[in-house]
């Protein structure tokens, strides 16, 4: 299975903070924004990721991750001229899909929650469809897709920002697709606002009876950051954690070498490079703590 992170748009909610670098690369707490949804493509055991972002901004990303090789993993490039849309993403990385399944995640959408492994692992081994996740009873429903769900929490109908929402289950920018979204997503007709809406390759696939919900009750935190002072929330959130367990929230080095994808000496390699920052620390605990009992 294939990943993409879509880290487009213009940050136009957090100017003067977004002129000149663009939102998903501004730190949560301690770490590039970017981080988060990388790490929930790897904990879903994706490895090969493309990174889509705007012109002026691809070459930070390249900058930050470069190959990849440093997480086990396949980094790719793409350009989106202009922010037409989150369904475009298929469209620019249709070569980079090919005849796999892909996840797309939005560049600003955090997800923290036990169990989280486990329900992307299911996700991404389900064989035919499409997997959306739906986020409890969010505050401003009018803001995000929105799902109605009946008794048995099947999707019965989807909407995109509605003006009166029939349902508090908010659609995360997280999803889960079979090979036929390039097609789907290559008939989607621009939307009022003139985007390409991920919407509407959810509707095509709730149409065909292939579209499955995954509920993210209130165990899980699902964390915007589009506002100042919703990006403040999230680094607090993520202070909070990581002082509170003495762990990292989004590590990627830290998955990496759990999911077997670097070994130790790259693990402690990249702890030495941070060597002065909790985040180089923790890796270097891992690194400790796994020669006492090292992983099955
Ligand atoms: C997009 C999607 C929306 C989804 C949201 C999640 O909204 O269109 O369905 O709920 O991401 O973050 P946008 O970021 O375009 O406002």
């Amino acid at each position: 299975m294939k990943g993409i992170v879509l880290a487009g748009g213009s940050g136009t909610r957090l100017h003067p903070a977004t002129l000149s670098i663009n939102k998903q690369l501004l730190p949560v707490y301690d770490k590039p924004m970017i981080y988060y949804p990388v790490s929930v493509l790897m904990l879903a055991g994706i490895r090969d990721i493309l990174i889509i972002s705007s012109p002026e901004h691809l070459g930070n990303y390249q900058r930050l991750f470069g190959t990849g090789e440093q997480f086990g993993l396949t980094f790719s490039y793409a350009v989106q001229p202009r922010p037409e849309g989150l369904a475009q993403a298929f469209i620019i990385g249709r070569d980079f899909v090919g005849a796999d399944d892909v996840a797309l995640i939005l560049g600003d959408n955090l997800f923290f929650g036990a169990g989280m492994g486990e329900m992307l692992e299911r996700a991404a081994a389900r064989k035919a469809g499409a997997t959306v996740f739906a986020a409890y009873h969010v505050e401003n429903p009018q803001a995000y897709g929105v799902v109605t769900l009946d008794r048995a929490g099947r999707p019965l109908r989807l909407v995109e920002k509605p003006s009166e929402p029939e349902s508090t289950w908010a659609v995360t920018g997280l999803y889960f697709y079979d090979n036929q979204v390039l097609d789907i997503a290559a008939d989607v007709k621009p939307s009022p606002r003139g985007e390409l809406e991920i919407t509407s390759v959810n509707e095509a696939y709730l149409e065909r009876g292939q579209l499955h919900v995954e509920r993210m009750s209130r165990g899980y935190a699902w964390l915007d950051t589009g506002t100042h002072d919703s990006l403040l929330e999230a680094s607090e959130f993520v202070r909070t954690i990581q002082h509170r367990q003495g762990l990292q929230v989004a590590c990627l080095e830290e998955i990496a070498y759990l999911q077997g994808f670097i070994g130790r000496e790259q693990l402690v390699a990249r702890g030495e490079l941070f060597a002065k920052t909790n985040y180089g620390q923790n890796l270097l605990r891992l690194a400790r703590e796994h020669d006492a009992a090292p992983p099955a």
